[in-house]
């Protein structure tokens, strides 16, 4: 049941569908040893003269891809506040809103949630809402002192009726109001008191044109309209609307009403913020005809590509990334690099190790941003760390990047989102230019972060010297021609669709690859997890009989990355030997391979053609038939490839 409040001023009269039982006795204690928090979510706060439900509904189903296990509405309206909640996705809240629309008005709030702690059910939806139905508050985040607040708020007569710590922030606005009046210095009083992470947005019932947010620690954006104001944890939330952002920092407060936004430090004094327009429209968000945003995602990688080169190659071919603003002399005083990053950012991470050391000679280890700071990793002064993030918010990887500055490393973030965190955070940023990527699986930005890491890698080798100019000018014009190369590969993807249908009743897909082609087998195992929920495993071909090999069984599909014959032929001799020991043992061999590699045929019994590249730069064009495979074969087994099962975009837990 979605809960439908409607509060007047005192009690908050519960409306059930017919049938429902009633909601439970108040849960005063004992408090849950974990506040059921909304660690991972997307918010939603608009204030101006359209139906706020419509602009916060349609804002959520851009941010669903932050989380859909829940969903809830507040909206303002004739001196009430009106509020729906429903666990699932966004679909079942706007089904709910049909059946019992929302008084209309012109303020409201909105939440999607990704459930870490507690069940996604109604009563742990958002927004919560204080006893007298007055405050509606939504939050991102985990408050770690909510137990002992909610002690001292039932202590004060008030009472709390779900095991969330959002509630307690419902409760506190309510009581932090009624002394000030004012619902931005309300707020204020309110985080002073909280302890964790936790982005909020809240309304009251007293102020029909007031939204107020808080941010600590997940991002919070005002888009700024004409007679309307529009706060979001993305801008895709309001582009329709507005590309005028202004990007909230660490610890403030905004206030927003339909003609002005104020923004203060939690300790009331004014702040500095900063103000950018985004750089895509709202037909970047949207599916543009494709079924899914994946397959669509998928079909942009050859402008994302061409994009993340564009403006940083000048007309004799050297490199200028400007936005490194790490000065070449300290460059050149690097003795190592470290890359952290996770999941598919990870994949990257490690092609950009193979990369980095070839071209500059420095040591590069490529390490999970999860595992890394766990294991008192060596760094200094001298050593660089790339950060690489789509969001630039996952957890893992921003607490990597805090604790290699704490160590007085240097911290390089390549990263996909203007104005996120990590960004904000490392001492430089290179962005992708892959646009909003807003299926869960990454596809487009996987490979503007390999373009990201081959620039930062040849970049280095300029600096450092270690690359001759002519040497990058050839790299660099060999990478400009991989648009074009993906654009190829994506036009002969028919027969990967239909091999991917023929095997969507198979239980087990292994993948392998060397060199560079072991992460992109990686990658591809990734993919298939995710996405297909079947048992799916990257490994270095070399490993398999080491181990691995004992798993290949009559039938059992096992694509193989091959390597271009030319250059590193070495590589190719072992992998086609690697086939064949695979292939003894009963395995259906599907071959990813070069034009023109001839020698792997015999042993393929799938044939997947892509166009020479350079050995470095295969995984680019490599990895599209693994993504174009994935997506199909999900959806041969009935799943939904824009958010698969468990999964949110934005992973900002540990
Ligand atoms: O936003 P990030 O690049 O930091 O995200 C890292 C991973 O969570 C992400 O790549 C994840 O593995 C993808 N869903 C894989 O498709």
């Amino acid at each position: 049941m979605g809960s439908v409040t409607w509060g007047s001023g005192s009690a908050v009269p519960e409306r059930r569908a017919p049938g429902a039982p009633p909601r439970g006795p108040p849960l005063l204690s004992p408090a849950p040893a974990r506040p059921y928090g909304a660690d991972m979510c997307g918010i939603v706060g608009y204030v101006g003269a359209q139906s706020a439900q419509d602009v916060v509904v349609a804002g959520l189903k851009r941010l669903e891809y932050r989380g859909y296990d829940s969903a809830g509405v507040a909206v303002l309206a004739d001196g009430g506040l009106a509020a729906a909640r429903k666990a699932g996705k966004l679909l079942n809240l706007e089904k709910e809103l049909k059946d019992r629309p929302l008084p209309g008005g012109n303020t409201g709030i909105g939440h999607t949630r990704w459930a870490t702690h507690g069940g996604p059910t109604d009563a742990n939806a958002h927004p919560h809402l204080d006893n007298a139905g007055r405050v509606a508050v939504v939050h991102n985040g985990i408050i770690e002192n909510f137990a002992g607040l909610r002690e001292e708020l039932a202590g004060r007569g008030h009472d709390l009726t779900s095991e969330t710590d959002t509630e307690v922030v419902a409760h506190l606005l309510a009581e932090a109001y009624s002394s000030s009046g004012d619902p931005a210095e309300a707020m204020r009083q309110v985080c002073r008191q909280l302890e964790g992470a936790f982005t909020l947005v809240a309304v009251h019932a007293d102020e029909p044109d007031v939204v107020v947010g808080a941010r600590r620690n997940s991002p919070l954006v005002v888009g700024v309209g004409e007679g309307e104001m529009f706060l979001a944890s993305d801008v895709a939330a309001f582009i329709a609307h507005t590309r005028d952002a202004i990007e909230l920092g660490q610890d403030q407060v905004v206030e927003l009403r339909r003609d002005g936004v104020t923004v203060t430090g939690f300790d009331g004094r004014p702040a500095d913020v900063r103000e950018y327009h985004v750089d895509w429209d709202a037909s970047a968000a949207e599916k543009g005809g494709y079924a899914s945003f994946m397959l669509k995602e998928i079909a942009d990688q050859p402008k994302a590509v061409a994009d993340t080169l564009l403006g940083r190659i000048d007309g004799s071919g050297a490199l200028h990334l400007d936005e490194v603003r790490i000065p070449p002399s300290v460059l050149r005083e690097v003795d190592k690099v470290v890359v952290v990053a996770c999941g598919t950012a990870f994949h990257a991470g490690m092609i950009a190790k193979y990369a980095i050391e070839h071209w500059t000679r420095l040591p590069c280890e490529t390490e999970l941003a999860s595992e890394f700071r766990y294991r008192d990793p060596i760094l200094d002064q001298r050593t660089l760390v790339v950060a690489i993030s789509q969001s630039g918010e996952t957890m893992d990887t921003l607490m990597a990047v805090r604790h290699a500055r704490e160590q007085g490393a240097k911290v390089l973030a390549i990263c996909n989102t203007n104005g996120s965190t990590i960004p904000r955070e490392s001492d430089a940023v290179l962005y992708t230019h892959a646009g909003p990527e807003v299926a869960v699986a990454s596809t487009k930005a996987f490979l503007t972060q390999l373009v990201a890491c081959y620039l930062v890698a040849l970049y280095l080798g300029q600096v450092r010297g270690t690359k001759w100019g002519d040497e990058i000018r050839t790299v660099v014009r060999q990478l400009s021609e991989m648009s074009g190369a993906v654009e190829r590969v994506l036009g002969t993807m028919e027969p990967v669709r239909e091999l991917a249908r023929s095997l969507a009743s198979h239980d087990t897909v292994l993948f392998v690859g060397r060199h560079v082609g072991y992460p992109v087998a990686m990658e591809g195992a990734l993919k298939l997890k995710e996405l297909a929920y079947m048992h799916a495993e990257g490994f270095a071909a070399g490993e398999l009989k080491h181990g691995p090999i004992a798993l290949i069984d009559e039938g059992l599909p096992v694509v193989v990355i091959a390597p271009s014959p030319r250059g590193r032929s070495v590589l190719h001799d072992k992998i086609v030997s690697n086939i064949q020991e695979i292939r003894a043992r009963g395995a259906r061999t599907v071959v990813i391979a070069e034009e023109g590699d001839e020698e792997v045929v015999p042993y393929a019994d799938h044939l997947i053609r892509i166009p020479a590249t350079p050995t470095l730069l295969q995984p680019l064009v490599a990895t599209v038939p693994l993504q174009v495979f994935a997506c199909e074969l999900a959806t041969a087994r009935g799943n939904e490839v824009d958010q698969p099962r468990n999964l949110a975009k934005s992973v900002t837990v540990e």
